[in-house]
């Protein structure tokens, strides 16, 4: 899928705050090998060379265009770069202190069996910090979803892969590592935020589950696709004097790797 970094960092303050969040809980002194998988823009794993700065830091992305940006930002010091890879072929060239990964899992199916590579690329006393939202059942993706499968849509969109429910309960995450005998500390949160603008839930939508619908339509169905579902999100969530609410899920998962419950 390509991605639009500009569009994404559009509600960068709201994106971000799950990441600082994320990474409050992750205990480690002076690591030496920090690894963002999946790091996008790369505006959030700069934080970590600032907490860090000793620290010897990579963001590994799978879009071209992420990675793009994130050399032309913050990138391209000797103690933090960035490169194309896909995590689920990625293998660290030493152990990792901190491994992380913000936001990502949710496009990677099967993410779940990947925790105990993942987590053996840790060394013993190090950390393993991911967080995925947990708002599939929300009217943002429900409605997607049912204007995607309407009599209007499904035959041109059946090849099209939504962002969809990849992701496990926080106690499925729990067990998992708990049984790859880390120490664990999982808990979930839903940020109630406000977005200013019109449109504001669509315009967040656009920047990540709306992109794979988006990217295989002509400009034409753009605007029809758009419009529906822009009425939809409309009514699910109105605007009020203050801006749109939004609801937002999100499931965090800290694990120090070898330092067992
Ligand atoms: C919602 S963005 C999150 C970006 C960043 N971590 C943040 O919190 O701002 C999801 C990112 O995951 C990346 N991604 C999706 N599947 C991936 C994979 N298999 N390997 C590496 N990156 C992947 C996408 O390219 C995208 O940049």
């Amino acid at each position: 899928m390509k991605w639009d970094p500009a569009e994404y960092l559009r509600f960068s303050g709201q994106r971000g705050r799950p990441f600082a969040d994320l990474m409050s809980r992750v205990d480690a002194a002076d690591p030496s090998y920090v690894v963002d998988l999946g790091c996008g823009p790369g505006n959030l794993t700069a934080t970590l060379a600032q907490r860090w700065p000793g620290a010897d830091i990579e963001g590994l992305d799978a879009s071209a265009e992420m990675i793009e940006r994130a050399q032309a930002e913050v990138g391209g010091t000797e103690r933090l770069r960035f490169a194309t890879a896909d995590l689920r072929d990625w293998s660290p060239r030493r152990e990792v202190d901190v491994l992380l990964s913000n936001a990502t899992f949710q496009w990677v199916p099967g993410h779940l069996d990947l925790l105990a590579s993942l987590t053996a690329t840790v060394r013993p006393g190090g950390w393993f910090a991911f967080q995925v939202p947990g708002n599939f059942g929300e009217p943002s993706h429900t409605e997607l979803a049912a204007v995607r499968s309407s009599d209007r849509w499904r035959p041109r969109l059946a090849d099209v892969e939504l962002a969809t429910p990849w992701v496990a309960e926080p106690e499925v995450y729990l067990e998992r590592l708990i049984a790859l005998g880390a120490d664990v500390d999982v808990w979930e949160t839903t940020y109630v935020q406000v977005l200013a603008g019109e449109d504001a839930v669509l315009r967040w939508m656009h920047g990540t589950a709306l992109r794979p619908v988006l990217s295989v339509l002509n400009d034409t169905e753009r605007a029809a696709f758009v419009e529906e579902y822009a009425a939809r999100l409309r009514a699910a969530y109105p605007q009020r004097d203050f801006g749109t609410v939004l609801p937002y899920r999100r499931i965090f998962v800290v694990a120090q790797i070898g330092v067992a419950q």
